[in-house]
């Protein structure tokens, strides 16, 4: 993007930077980001984006609801979680440039080209709250079970764009960092469910740990509306039969775009050669485990 610049006037753009930095030259300064750090830019914000080290790749959500914010901490109160102190905003920086530029504008779901006679990335100065900004992932302070049982995945909101009814976002952004596993009498990996909100996740680097095989760095995976999904069949394996003594998730970093929106995978994705046709094979390996005979087992009607 030498001379070509873009802002989107359908929605917010939030970036997760997955292989090597890229540089987002904006109206309101500069903002480096490397795997391990997002990016958001406001709806309208001109902005155009550079690799700094090669050929770089990165999550791109576009956030047609309100602008994502904090989530309601609730009784976590003050602190953790996603702390305030840590989102940066760029100074100022501008280019004084009479260059024939290009100017790409998406709007109304298509996209426009104009030319302008110099750079838009004019802006001397700015003061205000709207405005693009970064944060780095491992700033994030995880909060979670520490004696037994499993909290929803909630817990781990970075940000939430909110809807009307609460438990439905328009989109959450979470993510699933380093931390430690210490929970006693519990199964430890996400559990098997359904539920309304669909959810993409990606893979910035490491193993996640409900999928060890076939979820690489760089890929995705989508579960929408109300399609059961859970642990593979490795992934139950193994924490069915661990000790369960403390442990530490180390140098992996996934994330979910979790909406209460049906997603639509787009031509080009569906005849992609790196689809995983037998996706669903995963789960072929699970096992029925139930047995009425053991302790605890009730047989409820009869
Ligand atoms: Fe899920």
């Amino acid at each position: 993007m030498t001379n070509e610049f873009f802002f989107d006037a359908d929605g917010e753009l939030l970036i997760v930077a997955q292989h090597n930095k890229l540089r987002f030259r904006t109206e309101f300064g500069v903002i480096d980001i490397e795997p391990g750090e997002i990016c958001v830019i406001p709806r309208g914000v001109i902005f155009k984006v550079e690799p700094i080290d090669g050929p770089a790749r990165a999550y791109v959500c576009e956030n047609y609801g309100g602008a994502f914010t904090l989530p309601n901490r609730g009784p976590i109160g003050a602190n953790c979680l996603a702390n305030p102190r840590d989102f940066l905003t760029p100074v100022a920086a501008y280019e004084d440039k009479e260059q024939t530029s290009s100017l790409f504008v998406k709007w109304g779901g298509e996209l426009y080209r104009t030319e302008i006679a110099r750079s838009p990335l004019d802006v001397v100065a700015w003061h205000g709250n709207y405005a693009p900004y970064k944060y780095d992932l491992r700033r994030f302070a995880p909060v979670g079970a520490i004696l037994f049982d499993h909290p929803d995945p909630s817990i781990f909101t970075v940000m939430t764009s909110p809807s009307e009814t609460p438990g439905t976002a328009n989109v959450d952004f979470v993510i699933f960092p380093e931390r430690w596993s210490v929970a006693e009498n519990t199964f430890r990996p996400p559990w098997y469910h359904r539920n309304i909100m669909s959810e993409f996740m990606g893979l910035v680097y490491g193993v996640y740990d409900a999928r060890p095989e076939g979820f690489l760095p760089g890929g995705i995976s989508l579960h929408n509306c109300m399609l059961p999904h859970g642990p593979d069949a490795s992934a139950f394996q193994h924490a069915s039969s661990a000790e369960l003594a403390p442990v530490k998730l180390e140098g992996s970093l996934a994330f979910m775009f979790e909406t209460r929106f049906p997603q639509r995978i787009t031509q080009f994705a569906a005849e992609h050669e790196a689809r995983q046709d037998d996706y669903a094979e995963v789960w072929r390996g699970l096992r029925k485990h139930f047995n009425p005979e053991r302790r605890g087992a009730k047989q409820l009607v009869g």
